[in-house]
């Protein structure tokens, strides 16, 4: 039993523990350029391999015709569905029990679905012989937006499925209908507001690839690739193949990004698998830029009404939310297979509301498959999104200062553990403790009055202040309640310490530039007095980690963290042991000390012992009642997830003449619970607030009637750059989580699905004074000029 570091305290004690701000030690190899990426790697006799894809939507192949590219010098081999067939490789099964096409077997689904493969010597040859692959198609109505896909005339997007009459998926729904609608119906006031979360893409910097190399002489499979899941992939891989799961390895070297975009399996690394397969030779793909966002897992695209019912004062009595979602051409949403709507039932917040029902509808439409978690746990942003703008939309009506509203409704501080309406159970929080700290950094009132002033004045640009409370749901399992395909999502950690007093530390998740190798060693130096330099942490091999779920809903350092404290803490328990060997003493006589890092004999402190001793008697002087070695393993089921919260204040100037927005302030106060490296905190807010402004202004997929993508590249798919992001003002407080080991919470993901809704709630707080209660993302200059313009706010 150990009750983990103090958050008043945790300073890391010298040796790169807990809340010391240690630098990334990833980073040396990053910034000299000897990151290792699954294009880095390159293996004798490799072939490349070229995805064919269709320029249509919604089209029957009537043929497909290779000769031409089997002609060109350098191709090996051309690939159909039916040479996939024939090893059982056509299809594969997605994350949420659907299957979808390998290579088209007889219909595209969506444009730039994939129909063939070109395997050549290589990359440009292979480029080319996928350009002279003839396809004969029989082109269909698509259908692409999800409104109009569950009309009854609508094509039908999966005629192959049995019973399947429709584009209907599923219906979801959560809370208590009957009780939610009495509430409306006694309300003082009602508020109503109907929403768009767009079609985003996750856009790692690193597109989606894989080498994969069969060893006939070994019958093992190796694949290097692009995975947050490895050894989940491990698992769907065998099943697929029917290669036994010990001769699959699956590694995932450096990754350039994940966001959610590299959970599901695509494609391109079963065909390059099956090549590897059929050819006995090692076999790469890597994806290009276009590819990626037009075919890969997209987020969001959930249309939403929300409503809230409140007395006059401001008191929210219940909320309700009914959703659409376009779940693209095959169900293949990322989440835990029991949630069809991910985590989106938190939508009731950070608020103590008694009565809350949700609905949801899911469409087959004739896009690209998706609904990842994009940067976010299960459709949590959709969720934080909906139940922010919604008490903005009320502050207004009630004509109520925002944060008033805020304040009246938050869960109190007190009264945590905190069971939802909708059924969640919440750690721990202090809403108002955070929403203080971000109001006084921002210069809240004097930004009020700023703009009481400017509407007075008539001036050119208006300002508005938006706020948003959030409190995030991170750090799936418990497993009774989240598996991914079956399995439970638990994670783990296995510690190994050397003769010479150093150790590796191996966890079953997978670093995508989140700084895992620093802030995992963090915790083992916290825990075992170890130097944090002392410690090496490895991810990312099947063959040599332990099993874990990988990383995405920030669940790495809420269960695979959880699991390397316990771990640490179980090599302490057996290094007592080795300590009375060595001190002379009875082991129920040895201390720990946490300042130190010392084991000492109770009462006489200089009889003590570091670890590096401890490890050379574990090798060289074992107690006989012990095994020799110093090592543990911990599988970790976290009891509970966390939920981790925060304030962020975003002030914008609205140009009346443009419709521009521009940032003028922007200050995010987040609650991880104990921090365990501030400067890795700090840079994930940067880049998560970075990925909400791109969000609130500037990203959307969008298609035309055609099907075609309109939005799938970089040219359309506008990224922010360093031009658009402002100054960030980052302030924390600390509630730790009270069943984590070390009281941590998540973190990487706050930023992404807290900013959103500040964001548009200050833009809309520009324009509140003339109606406007809406404005959707992406907030562009011509969006904004329209919004003002309808209402007589543009000069
Ligand atoms: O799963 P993922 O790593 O994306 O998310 P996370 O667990 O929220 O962690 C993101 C990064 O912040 C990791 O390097 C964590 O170790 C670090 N972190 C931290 O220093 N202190 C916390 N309380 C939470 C996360």
């Amino acid at each position: 039993e150990d009750d983990g570091p103090d958050p008043e305290k945790h300073c890391g004690h010298g040796r790169g523990g807990m809340g010391e701000e240690v630098s990334r030690k990833e980073d040396k190899r990053f910034i000299t350029g000897r990151g290792d990426y699954v294009d880095d790697i390159k293996k004798p006799g490799m072939l490349h391999c070229e995805i064919v894809r269709s320029p249509h939507a919604h089209a029957r192949i009537e043929e497909i015709d290779g000769s031409r590219a089997m002609a060109m010098d350098d191709v090996v081999a051309v690939l159909t569905a039916d040479d996939l067939l024939e090893h059982d490789l056509a299809t594969m099964p997605t994350l949420m029990d659907d299957t979808q096409d390998v290579l088209v077997n007889d219909k595209v689904k969506f444009q730039s679905q994939e129909v063939a493969a070109v395997i050549a010597k290589d990359r440009y040859a292979a480029k080319d012989g996928a350009e002279k692959v003839e396809v004969e198609y029989d082109v269909l109505d698509p259908v692409v937006d999800a409104e109009e896909a569950l009309k009854e005339d609508a094509p039908l997007v999966r005629d192959e499925l049995e019973d399947q009459e429709d584009n209907h998926i599923f219906d979801w729904d959560t809370g208590n209908e009957e009780e939610t609608q009495r509430a409306f119906d006694a309300a003082d006031v009602t508020v109503e507001e109907d929403m768009e979360y767009q079609r985003l893409h996750p856009a790692p910097i690193e597109t989606c690839g894989a080498v994969a190399d069969w060893d006939p002489g070994k019958d093992k499979m190796t694949v290097h690739m692009t995975s947050q899941a490895p050894h989940a992939h491990r698992t769907l891989f065998s099943q697929v193949s029917g290669i036994p799961e010990h001769k699959v390895r699956i590694v995932s070297p450096d990754v350039g990004g994940g966001f959610g975009n590299k959970v599901p399996i695509y494609p391109g690394y079963v065909v390059a698998a099956a090549a590897s397969y059929v050819l006995e030779q090692p076999v790469k793909w890597v994806e290009e830029r276009s590819e990626n966002i037009q075919t890969t897992g997209f987020a969001r695209d959930y249309e939403m009404t929300g409503e809230i019912a409140a007395t006059e004062d401001g008191e929210i009595e219940a909320v309700r939310v009914d959703v659409l979602a376009n779940h693209g051409a095959y169900n293949a949403a990322a989440q835990p297979s029991k949630f069809p709507a991910g985590f989106f039932n938190i939508f009731t917040g950070s608020y103590d509301i008694d009565a809350a029902y949700g609905s949801l509808t899911a469409a087959f439409t004739n896009t690209a498959p998706g609904g990842v978690a994009y940067r976010c746990s299960f459709r949590v942003t959709e969720a934080v999104y909906l139940i922010e703008r919604m008490v903005k939309v009320l502050a207004d009506e009630l004509d109520m200062d925002p944060t008033e509203v805020r304040r009246k409704n938050f869960i109190p501080s007190d009264a945590f553990p905190y069971e939802s309406a909708t059924g969640w159970n919440y750690d721990s929080g202090d809403y108002e403790k955070a929403l203080d700290k971000a109001l006084e950094m921002a210069d809240y009132e004097e930004y009020r009055e700023e703009q009481r002033r400017r509407i007075e004045n008539d001036a050119d640009k208006l300002l508005g202040i938006g706020v948003s409370s959030f409190t995030e749901v991170v750090g799936a399992g418990p497993g009774k309640q989240c598996d991914i395909a079956g399995i439970e999502m638990f994670d783990s950690a296995d510690l190994r310490v050397n003769p010479t007093g150093n150790a590796v530390l191996r966890v079953g998740v997978q670093t995508q530039g989140q700084g895992h190798e620093t802030t995992f060693a963090q915790i083992v130096a916290e825990e075992l007095g170890m130097d944090v330099d002392d410690i090496v942490v490895e991810h990312g091999d099947t063959d040599t980690e332990p099993y874990g779920l990988g990383t995405y809903g920030s669940r790495s350092t809420p269960v695979a963290g959880a699991a390397a404290a316990v771990a640490a803490r179980k090599v302490r328990d057996k290094a007592k042991s080795i300590a009375a060997n060595e001190l002379e003493a009875a082991e129920e006589d040895i201390e720990w000390d946490r300042e130190s890092g010392e084991f000492h004999v109770a009462g006489a402190p200089d009889r003590s012992i570091t670890i590096t001793e401890i490890a050379a008697g574990a090798f060289m002087n074992h107690p006989d009642q012990e095994e020799p070695g110093l090592e543990a393993t911990n599988y970790y089921d976290p009891p509970e997830m966390t939920y981790p919260f925060g304030s962020y204040v975003v002030v914008v100037e609205v140009d009346r003449e443009t419709g521009e927005v521009e940032f003028e302030k922007f200050v995010a106060v987040d609650d991880c619970g104990n921090r365990i490296n501030p400067m890795i905190i700090e840079g994930q807010i940067h880049g998560g607030l970075a990925q909400g402004i791109g969000t609130a202004m500037l990203e959307e997929v969008t298609y035309d009637d055609n099907g075609n993508v309109t939005g799938g590249d970089f040219m359309n798919y506008l990224l922010p750059t360093a031009n658009e992001i402002p100054n960030f003002e980052t302030g924390h407080t600390v509630t730790p989580s009270p069943h984590h080991p070390i009281g941590a919470k998540g973190v990487g993901e706050s930023p992404t699905v807290g900013s959103p809704p500040a964001i548009v709630n200050a833009v809309t707080d520009a324009m509140s004074h003339a109606g406007v209660s809406h404005v959707e993302m992406p907030m562009t200059p011509d969006r904004v000029w329209k919004t003002l313009s309808e209402h007589g706010l543009d000069i």
